[in-house]
Order: C-alpha cells, then structure tokens, then sequence
C-alpha cells in the first residue's frame, strides 16, 4: 500500500486506502444514512477504551434493530488489526462504522439482508487535536457558537444512538466555521444546552462542574471518564438543566470528545467567557480534569500524553 494515503479502510476484512475501497451506492448507509459509528483515537498505538466504544455500538445498533455482520470478538479483532496493519506513522483516528447494506430503494429495512462493517483508520490531522487539549499547553482555549440548529427531539432519532445520519450537527457545525469558531452548542427543543456537534459540554461555576443530562445527549465515552475521574478526585460534578445565559457567566467552559480530550472554551458568540476572561484563559478545574483525563490515557496506554504521540516509523506495505 503506498504511504501517500492518509486514510485506510478495512471493508468487512479487506484493508485499502480510501480511494481504492469500494461499496455499493445502493448501501442504505449510503442512501439514507441508515448505519452507525463510533470514533476512536490511539495513544501510543492503543485504541483508548476500545471495549466502552464497542458496548455503545452494540447500544446504538440494538437501537436501529441492526445486527454486526460479525461477532463483537471479531470486529474488535479486525479494528485491532487495521489500527497495526496501516502505514501510518504515530498515532490514529479509527471510525467503526456498521451500515445497513445493500438493499433496494426504499425503507424496508428486511430487505437489507446483510450489513457491512467498515474501519476507516486516519491520520490524526494537524489541528485535529487542538493544542489547548494539552495540560501543558500554555492555557488558552478555542471558541464556540451557539447554534441556530436544535438538538434532535429523543423522540426523534434519538441523540443517543450514533447514527451516520449526522446532517442535523453538520447544519450545526456550520454556524461555527461561519463564525470562525471551533465548535457550535446544540439546544435541546426545551432551550437547554445539549452537547457540541461533536463533543459534550460542561460548565463550571462556585467549584462545582455542571452537564447537561445524558438524556438527549450522545453520553460521550470522555465524559463518562471525566464523572469517573472528579469522583476519584473529590471535584464535583453534576448533571443539570443549563440555560445558554450560564455559558457567560461561568467560571470556565469545556468540552469532551474521544478524538481531543478535554478543551477549554473560552469564547462563546465571539465574547470573552471564565475565568481569564480578558486573557482567555483556561480555569484550574479544566485544566486538573484536563490532567487527570491525560493521566488515565497514561494508565489504559502505557505512558505518554494526550497530545499527539508519534508511533515508531514504519515500512510502508
Ligand atoms: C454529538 C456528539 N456528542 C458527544 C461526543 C463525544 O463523545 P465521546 O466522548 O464518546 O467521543 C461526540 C463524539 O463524536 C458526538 O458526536
């Protein structure tokens, strides 16, 4: 395989780059963004916490009535395989994605007899992970918007379920780059802050640490560890209604993603928010969870931090 491709992909066992992977366009994934994922990063050539990924995929496909076209032993086993077999120096991005598969046009789902697996492994691009992720990074913070675009009803398709069918956060995402912001905030129908377009939110005010509730929400794997760590700690941390207005009168804003860690947000809607307000600069509550989170990777991983760690150079296949 030549090292120029940056994205690989193993479809149901087959690994290719991109370019070369080929499914079918009548694959209900593809139609009707009938499929779901999970996204994943190494550290240290590891995937983090692989086994909690996997349970939520299980979750989500229990959900759309969809069966993996293998058994749980063997996906893991396939995207154990993908992350070590592709040509990629230093450490990746892997995207489990099940769809439904071929079938012919229209809903019926039981006209889709087999679904398909692919694991897309990626560079983690530069910027990927922000650097104000890093503990040891010299404290600034990204900024984010607030949306125009709701959060999905629970009664709709439900927030919890991962699905492929993303256009909802993709409209969302789009008031951040017009604002030249690096995340946007989703609502939720009732008004409440719900989660970024791909990452959950919290807040921090009085030393106590705020999220929404996990209803509504995809219950991010990150922020499961977070409310595992600050127990560990002593930090508390809550789950509650949070009204937009607070982001502004936080002590400190951050959000939680598999692929960037902890990142502090320091500007909402183009103002200044939390605790270095006018150096916009992180607070000590994001940056001990930021530490503490750095410190599991350390734990589950064998060493080193959560910034982008380089895997030993490789031959290319
Ligand atoms: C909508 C949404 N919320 C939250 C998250 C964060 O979840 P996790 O910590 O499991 O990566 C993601 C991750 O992609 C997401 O897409």
């Amino acid at each position: 395989m030549p090292s120029t491709h940056r994205i690989f992909v193993n479809v149901n066992g087959t690994i290719t780059p991109a370019e070369e992977a080929r499914i079918s366009p009548l694959d209900h994934g593809f139609l009707y963004g009938d499929s779901v994922y999970e996204t994943i990063r190494t550290y240290h050539g590891l995937p983090f916490l692989l086994g909690r990924h996997l349970d939520r995929l299980q979750r989500s496909l229990d959900r759309i009535f969809l069966s993996l076209p293998v058994s749980r032993r063997e996906l893991e086993a396939a995207v154990l395989r993908s992350v070590s077999e592709v040509p990629i120096d230093g450490d990746v991005a892997a995207r489990i994605v099940v769809s439904r598969g071929v079938g012919p046009i229209g809903l019926d789902v039981t006209r889709c007899p087999r679904s398909e697996y692919l694991i897309y492994i990626f560079e983690l691009a530069p910027g990927a992970v922000p650097p104000e992720a890093s503990p040891e990074s010299d404290g600034k913070g990204i900024s984010a918007v607030i949306s125009k675009t709701r959060r999905n009803s629970p009664r709709a398709l439900d927030p919890a379920i991962k699905s492929g069918n993303f256009l909802n956060n993709i409209l969302a995402y789009k008031d951040a780059t017009d604002a030249g912001a690096q995340e946007a905030l989703l609502l939720n129908a009732e008004g409440y802050l719900a989660e970024g377009t791909t990452s959950n939110v919290f807040v921090a005010k009085n030393d106590l640490v705020w999220t929404p509730h996990a209803f509504g929400i995809l219950d991010g794997i990150t922020r499961g560890v977070l409310f595992e760590e600050a127990a560990l700690a002593g930090i508390p941390l809550g789950e509650t209604n949070i009204p937009p207005e607070a982001l502004f009168s936080a002590d400190e804003v951050f959000i939680t993603s598999s692929i960037r860690g902890v990142v502090p947000v320091t500007r909402v809607n183009g103002r200044a928010v939390g605790f270095g307000t006018a150096a916009g600069l992180r607070g000590p509550l994001t940056k001990r969870l930021q530490e503490l989170y750095a410190a599991r990777v350390e734990r589950e991983c064998g060493g080193g931090s959560p910034a982008p760690a380089r895997k030993p150079a490789r031959q290319a296949r």
